[in-house]
């Protein structure tokens, strides 16, 4: 990998939709970055988004930005189904890749990416943003001082109501729609930095006529008995709450949990404590900056959201897929 020290980190974005737009809104208020090209399917859908993001240079495909040599990293935000192959083109030219979540549509997908990054001396990270807003360090420095006691139980739940559209990326089985994969994901990475691996797991789930979860319901065993509820919806608005129950208290990460900015905690019946927080821009600056950090730093993966975390993450969600009886095709 190439040294790159203190220099501007130079981004690349694959896949202009609705998150692209917000991320790079993001990458402008980063210091440290540089939005250097852009790549859509659509020359025009290019250029347009070109004009708004400072007139950066634009591609009509995701080849030609995958072999632009003036890229340090490419951002992957197309459909889940897409991940796989985007990221290894990406990496089989050379560029390191943030890639939206979930980084692949199952376990195998995800460890093979893993395999080309790292044998090819890349930075590769899942775009679990959560992990960098200012609340989650915070929430894992309780967890760590145990100022909740031991842990008896977790529930969170992320749904939206999104109007069904058969075409449209949230239900479309080939695009990888569905509720687990879209934000049941949250629930589920809170579960594994709280309680870690599950030792069982039960699941049920409501079906969409495309043949995805329209919601699921999920319950995680461990190995000292303390459990997990959680829940993922793509047809309703849920409390999208988290709460983390110990024998000596209730941390409460206040709605949208997974960018939180309210943490309270409450201890022996009594509220004892609120975390006020503000995330950045969006809020996906934090995870721009941690890429960039690690990328300065020639690291070929963040020590706060690892390879083998993504690993697990994509494990527990065959597991639950299983259960449900959610099967898509797959790359790897
Ligand atoms: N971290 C977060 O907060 C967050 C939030 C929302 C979504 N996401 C993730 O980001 C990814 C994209 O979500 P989004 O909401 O931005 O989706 P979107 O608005 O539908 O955009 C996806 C883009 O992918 C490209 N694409 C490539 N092949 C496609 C195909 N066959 N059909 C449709 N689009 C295709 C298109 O870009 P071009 O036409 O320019 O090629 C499209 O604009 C998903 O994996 C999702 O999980 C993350």
């Amino acid at each position: 990998m190439k040294t790159l020290t203190t220099k501007k980190i130079k981004w690349g974005i694959l896949g202009l939709g609705r998150i692209a737009e917000k991320f790079a809104g993001d990458l402008k208020l980063s210091d440290t970055s540089i939005l250097q090209a852009v790549a859509s399917r659509d020359i025009d859908k290019a250029r347009i988004f070109s004009n708004r993001h400072n007139s950066v240079k634009y591609y009509s495909s995701y080849m030609e930005l995958a072999k632009d040599i003036d890229i340090d990293v490419v951002y992957v935000a197309t459909p889940h189904a897409f991940h796989f192959e985007n990221t290894m083109m990406c990496l089989k030219n050379g560029k390191s890749v943030l890639c939206e979540k979930p980084m692949g549509m199952n376990s195998g997908e995800v460890k093979t990416m893993i395999k080309e990054a790292e044998s090819r001396k890349l930075f590769l990270m899942e775009g679990i943003w959560t992990r960098f807003v200012p609340a989650t360090e915070i929430l894992i420095d309780l967890l760590r001082d145990k100022v909740i006691g031991d842990l008896i139980f977790m529930r969170a739940d992320f749904g939206f109501k999104s109007e069904f559209n058969p075409e449209g990326r949230v239900y479309n089985k080939a695009l990888g729609g569905g509720s687990l994969l879209d934000v049941g994901i949250y629930p589920v990475y809170l579960s594994l930095i709280t309680l870690g691996l599950p030792t069982g797991i039960s699941a049920m789930a409501r079906m969409t006529q495309t043949e995805v979860d329209s919601y699921c319901a999920m319950l995680f065993d461990y190995e000292n008995s303390s459990k997990a509820i959680l829940e993922s919806s793509i047809e309703a608005d849920t409390p999208t709450e988290a709460y983390i129950y110990g024998t000596k208290g209730v941390i409460k990460l206040h709605k949208r949990f997974h960018h939180t900015e309210k943490i309270s905690l409450t201890r022996n019946g009594e509220l004892t404590r609120v975390y006020e927080t503000k995330n950045a821009g969006y809020g996906y600056l934090h995870e721009i900056e941690e890429v960039n950090t690690c990328l300065r730093n020639n690291e070929t993966e963040s020590s706060r959201l690892p390879h083998i975390l993504s690993s697990n993450l994509s494990t527990i969600m065959d597991m639950v897929k299983d259960k449900i009886g959610l099967r898509y095709d797959s790359n790897a």
